[in-house]
């Protein structure tokens, strides 16, 4: 198939990627030189395992190429918008990215004689693609959705860090649908991937999407509520889950109590889906208090520092871990960054260090963090530790000798820190 994808971030790079190695023919479509130009030069803007091999080989092999010209959506035969749709301040969900990539597209469409599909793969709230999307490409290409050209919405759900591994290996493919027969073009797409294939109709999809994210941001609140009671208590949570995961209708995964959630993804759509629900007159009350927890886990963690340090006045305090989860360089919503604007706030100096998102974390933060070399250096000289993200590094017990530790994401075993160090855990 010859298939065009707008936008170069995480989800389109993955998806064109995968798509090529999979023999499609793809051009991404972005409207950042920089960016094209890497990924022509075989290079991925992005920190994602195994992305770097996919775009060297599919660029390699002249199935993947990538252009700041939307004319050339005209060669291929399915266009996927992948742009992003980050928060805007009240919550809402910014749709400017899909809007201006539906009229670009749509402006082509006009002048295209054979039929061509659009799908929407970006995280949209629902309605977005009946009441933006579709207008956009029906005004710009004075043709009709559904007759003239196919659109269908095929939500993702990859993970940062593992995101080939679930483009090839998901648990279903959804393909929304308001007409019969679309839904065929996207499930080609998947030719040779094994996954139980679900159609609905086109709001559905964007729901489906919604659901999940939010599920799994409610499963970490949940745990981390439990975690927060267990500790009081004197239980350990991780014990709580091993005994409580094996019912198949709980399930152990997502049950990993610590700092909470951040990244591109289940903040901003959490919001988004309790700000819509507002706007439709229902108060998402559940939701709401998901994050409420989510924000509570960072203001116990410097609770608990200050009950063992005082007051933070010219103390100085070691942050292992900037990226909001391991294995990967990004920092959006990541627990540190706030809990080290927090401690500057109350006077301590911060010494960070994390194996790939200084510099990222360089470019947000205050100046006056430290940056370490390494976790060695990092861990030298400060007043306390606090890990807030679980790199394979961090859990080498020779690092902590008699310190003080306050571990965010369990990332030592208790039993056997509390013999080596000073340790607390954020709710075990
Ligand atoms: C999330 C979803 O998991 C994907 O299915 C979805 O496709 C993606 O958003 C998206 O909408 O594009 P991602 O943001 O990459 O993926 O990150 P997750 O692996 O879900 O982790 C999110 C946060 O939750 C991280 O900060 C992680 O440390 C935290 N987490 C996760 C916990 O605190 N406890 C857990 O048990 C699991």
């Amino acid at each position: 198939m010859r298939i065009s994808v707008i936008g170069a971030g995480y989800v389109g790079l993955v998806t064109a990627g995968a798509l090529a190695s999979k023999r499609h023919n793809v051009i991404v479509v972005d409207t950042d030189e920089t960016r094209v130009s890497m990924i022509n030069r075989r290079k991925s803007p992005i920190f994602e395992e195994g992305l770097d091999d996919v775009l060297s080989n599919c660029v390699e092999s002249n199935r993947l190429r990538a252009t700041s010209d939307y004319e050339e959506i005209l060669a291929t035969d399915v266009t996927l918008i992948c742009v992003g749709t980050p928060s805007n301040s009240d919550g809402s969900m910014d749709l400017s990215h899909v809007t201006e990539s539906a009229k670009a597209i749509g402006r082509m469409l006009g002048a295209k004689s054979e039929r061509h599909t659009v799908v929407v793969r970006s995280t949209v709230v629902p309605g977005t693609t009946r009441e933006i999307v579709i207008p956009a490409l029906e005004q710009h290409s004075r043709k009709k959705a559904n007759v003239d050209f196919g659109i269908a919405v095929n939500p993702e759900f990859m993970q940062e860090g593992k995101a080939l591994h679930c483009f090839f290996n998901p648990d279903r493919i959804i393909v929304g649908e308001d007409e019969e027969g679309v839904g065929d073009t996207v499930e080609e797409l998947y030719e040779g991937i094994s996954a139980p294939i679900i159609r609905m109709g086109i709001t559905t999809a964007e729901m489906i999407k919604f659901t999940s994210n939010a599920f799994l941001a409610t499963k970490i609140s949940f745990i981390n509520e439990i975690g927060n009671i267990c500790r009081k208590l004197g239980i350990d949570v991780y014990d709580v889950v091993r005994g409580v995961g094996l019912d198949y209708r709980i399930g152990e995964h997502f049950l990993n109590a610590g700092i909470g959630f951040g990244g591109s993804c289940l903040p901003k759509d959490v919001k988004a889906l309790v700000h819509s629900s507002r706007h439709v007159g229902y108060q998402a009350q559940l939701l709401e208090s998901v994050l409420e927890v989510n924000k509570n886990q960072i203001l116990n963690m410097l609770r608990m520092v200050e009950e063992k340090l005082g007051n933070l006045e010219g103390k100085t305090i070691c942050v292992l871990g900037l990226a909001f989860k391991p294995n990967t360089d990004d920092i959006r919503n990541a627990p540190a960054l706030e809990v080290i604007r927090l401690l500057m706030e109350k006077g301590a100096s911060v010494k960070a260090y994390d194996p790939l998102a200084m510099p990222n974390a360089k470019s947000v933060l205050s100046h006056k963090v430290e940056y370490s070399r390494d976790v060695k250096e990092a861990v030298s000289n400060c007043d306390c530790i606090l890990i807030l993200t679980e790199w394979d590094e961090f859990k080498n017990e020779s690092l902590y000798y008699g310190k003080l530790v306050f571990d965010g994401r369990r990332v030592l075993d208790p039993e056997r820190a509390r013999v080596i160090c000073d340790y607390e855990g954020i709710c075990w």
